[in-house]
């Protein structure tokens, strides 16, 4: 049974990979669904026909979060919110600043403006925010307790020394999970984005007595995952490039640590946020599971039959993080979140998927890679 108090929500970005999980789940609960999806040419290019999708009983605008007009169509007998529209890369927002601040930081502005002015009212909002708001993630010095590094120096990624020091006595630091009180420090134009779009929700929520929650969704993945997009998801890339017939290829020495968290359980999570009384917090979703990208690589040659090894390159790229992966007790204890998918049955999901849709499939790493180096943000 739904929650009888909220009838109709707004998805925004609907359309996306999230948001076609989220806007599942919502029609099985019955709610009543508004899209306000552009289609992003990255983010689509290989799924023109996204645009018929979602259910009977939603209403799709294609339109966009920084249009008042398009907004106000959007929000029309709206009771929530789920903001997911946001332009999504990490190391393309370095070069494309200000298309990352206007999509989504401007786009989060203008829903909010339009929320403000017409539908103040609303009895919940839900925003996609992202573990890159933390920096680096959690760690542990064997002397000193609890340590909280920022970025490494370009000297040290020079020098191969991978792992974070110690910012009081220098040791070698060990990776913990990463809870919410870490202290934000984004190392992108797009983390910064997020922390953006989070504290605006959040702070315009208690303002205004909207109850609020934003997500911090860690590494997502599953199937329409887009294949092609070269620039976010790391478990569609090395699909990609394995079905391409190439090598995954790893930076550094592969052994960064993240959090694999399958789509099911995300669009669970939005579901949640949605429904419990739960507001004014950011909360963590992840599988609560560390993965290294190397083992990521490997399980997803093997669950994809190839017969290829992953490329450690020893390369690395400004502003990575060596390792970040999620403490999920307060969506344990808040939201009663359980996520359900293991990465063996996730992957195996992924790609069986994958396989059926090769023809999409286009390995455009290299293209991405070469815009970094271009711009010197990848060595
Ligand atoms: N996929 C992940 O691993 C991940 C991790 C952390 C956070 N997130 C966040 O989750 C959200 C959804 O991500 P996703 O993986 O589904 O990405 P996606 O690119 O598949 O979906 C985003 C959707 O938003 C739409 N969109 C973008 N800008 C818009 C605008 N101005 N107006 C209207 N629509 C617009 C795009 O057309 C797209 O359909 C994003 O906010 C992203 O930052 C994703
Ligand atoms: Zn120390």
């Amino acid at each position: 049974m739904k929650a009888k108090r909220i009838d109709r929500v707004l998805v925004t970005g609907g359309l996306g990979f999230i948001g076609r999980y989220t806007i599942d789940l919502l029609a099985e609960r019955e709610y009543e669904v508004n899209i306000l999806d552009k289609m992003e040419p990255q983010a689509h290019h290989w799924n023109r026909r996204s645009s018929k999708m979602g259910r009977p009983s939603s209403t799709v605008i294609i339109g966009d979060v920084r249009k008042r007009e398009d907004v106000e169509r959007a929000l029309d007998g709206v009771d929530a919110v789920i903001h997911l529209a946001a332009s999504v890369g990490v190391g393309q927002s370095m070069y494309e600043v200000e298309r990352y601040v206007d999509n989504n930081t401007r786009g989060t502005a203008t829903l909010l403006n339009a929320v403000i002015d017409r539908n103040p009212s609303i009895r919940k909002l839900v925003v996609a925010s992202s573990m890159s708001v933390y920096g680096e993630g959690k760690y542990v010095c064997e002397v000193c307790g609890p340590a909280y590094p920022s970025d490494r120096t370009e000297d040290q990624l020079r020098d191969r020394q991978w792992e974070p020091n110690c910012p009081t006595c220098g040791r070698v630091l060990t990776a913990a999970a990463t809870s919410e009180d870490r202290v934000l420090l984004p190392s992108s134009i797009y983390a910064q984005s997020k922390r953006h779009q989070e504290e605006m929700c959040l702070l315009i929520g208690r303002t205004y007595g909207i109850p609020t929650i934003a997500l911090r969704y860690f590494s997502v993945y599953g199937p329409g995952q887009s294949l092609s997009n070269p620039y976010t998801g790391v478990c569609a890339l090395f699909a990609s490039r394995i079905l391409n017939k190439k090598p995954p290829y790893l930076f550094e020495d592969g052994a960064q640590l993240r959090d694999f968290v399958s789509v099911f359980d995300v669009a669970q999570a939005n579901l949640l946020a949605l429904e419990k009384n739960e507001a004014g917090k950011a909360i963590n979703v992840g599988s609560g599971t560390p993965s290294s990208i190397k083992d990521v690589a490997r399980r997803l040659i093997g669950v994809l039959g190839a017969r290829t090894r992953s490329y450690i390159s020893g390369r690395y790229r400004k502003g990575d993080i060596r390792h970040c992966f999620a403490d999920i007790t307060l969506a344990r204890d808040l939201l009663d979140y359980k996520p359900r998918i293991t990465l063996e049955e996730g992957f195996k999901h992924f790609a069986a998927w994958a396989v059926k849709n090769i023809a999409i499939a286009q390995d455009r790493s290299k293209m991405a890679l070469d815009e970094l180096r271009e711009k010197s943000l990848a060595i």
